[in-house]
């Protein structure tokens, strides 16, 4: 399967989150204890960047209004239906951090 680089392990410490840009899309990492996630990064209510939020266990609270997102499902729990965000399978190779395209 193809895979496209992303990042470097080491520029993601364990209980941070940053978006990447990949092939003109934003891509949320994010380190649960050395695991990685990746799923969309822009939150489907407004449209803040989910990298400002805050990571707690397998979800991100956004910081625009506070929806928490599973980076699993890519899903929100919020006061009303949010669209839910791409999630992404992720390879880690040595210290280097892949998308896996299906
Ligand atoms: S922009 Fe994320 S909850 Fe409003």
């Amino acid at each position: 399967m193809p895979k496209v680089r992303v990042a470097q392990v080491s520029e993601l410490p364990p209980g941070t989150l940053k978006t990447y840009e990949v092939e003109g899309e934003h891509i949320l990492l994010a380190n649960v204890d050395g695991r990685i996630y990746a799923m969309g990064a822009i939150c489907s209510h407004e449209e803040w960047d989910l990298s400002e939020g805050t990571l707690e266990g397998e979800t991100v609270i956004c910081a625009g209004h506070g929806a928490i997102w599973n980076l699993k499902t890519g899903r929100a729990e919020f006061s009303e239906p949010l669209p839910p965000l791409p999630t992404y399978k992720v390879a880690v190779e040595n210290d280097t951090i892949y998308l896996v395209v299906e």
